[in-house]
């Protein structure tokens, strides 16, 4: 979009401002480019606003889905206790062989596990083990699987427990009712079902910045 450049401007002050030189951080990023891996992890204001999510929350187990390099899991690992846990599932194995390289780099291989496989199963698999609820799930892999990923997190959480959707806007085209984009259907019908289920209280944002035009899906498992 023509006002790209602005976007990156504002995303890149409020990032030297409010985050600052953070050394594992800027580790993790550069580790993630050597191994070629997309440049598609939140920006270091997006990050910090999930760590924000997750301090205030109070979370003590947090689940992430789409690992890539690591780079949301740090920001989101940082915010738990000590003896709090985050798990977070990935398909890729080099994306995990990066991502648990820069976990421990950072500092946080004691409380964060990359848990290698389709998510679809290492969350079929989790519901079957009875696992403790998460207190916070952050979901950001594959478009099309939104709404099954949401049905498990659901599964997996309990009254009060907050559930985060990266890219649900994609530059508004989740307004198309016709798309045939399987990441717009798949996170269009997220938000019916969202509408439709009695025990959750939703909101979707649209935000500008880094990453282009997108935006967050932030809900609440109602008790
Ligand atoms: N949360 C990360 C970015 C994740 S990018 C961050 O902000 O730092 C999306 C990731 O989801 C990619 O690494 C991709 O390999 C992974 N992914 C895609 N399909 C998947 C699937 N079916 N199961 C698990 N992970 C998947
Ligand atoms: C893509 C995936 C993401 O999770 C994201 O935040 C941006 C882009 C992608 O697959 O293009
Ligand atoms: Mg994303």
């Amino acid at each position: 979009m023509a006002q790209q450049p602005t976007w990156d401007a504002v995303d890149a002050y409020f990032s030297e401002q409010l985050v600052g030189h953070d050394p594992a951080l800027e580790a993790a990023s550069a580790a993630a480019d050597a191994a070629g891996l997309p440049h598609i992890a939140v920006a270091p204001n997006q990050g910090k606003l999930l760590h924000l999510l997750a301090l205030t929350s109070g979370a003590r187990r947090i689940l992430e889905v789409g690992t890539l390099g690591g780079y949301s899991a740090i920001w989101l690992a940082r915010a738990l206790p000590a003896g709090g846990v985050l798990i977070t599932l990935e398909i890729d194995p080099k994306h995990a062989e990066v991502a648990r390289g820069n976990l421990a780099r950072a500092g946080l291989e004691r409380l964060a596990e990359v848990r290698l496989g389709r998510a679809a199963d290492t969350l079929a698999a989790m519901v079957e083990e009875r696992v403790e609820p998460f207190d916070l799930v952050f979901i950001d892999a594959d478009k099309p699987s939104n709404p099954e990923y949401f049905r498990r997190a659901l599964q997996l959480t309990r009254p009060g427990s907050l559930i985060i959707v990266d890219n649900v806007v994609r530059g508004g085209a989740v307004a198309d009712a016709d798309s045939t984009d399987p990441g717009v259907i798949g996170t269009r019908a997220l938000h019916e079902l969202v509408a439709a289920e009695p025990g959750v209280s939703a909101t979707s944002v649209q935000t500008v910045g880094s990453k282009g035009y997108d935006g967050f899906m932030l809900a609440r498992v109602q008790g």
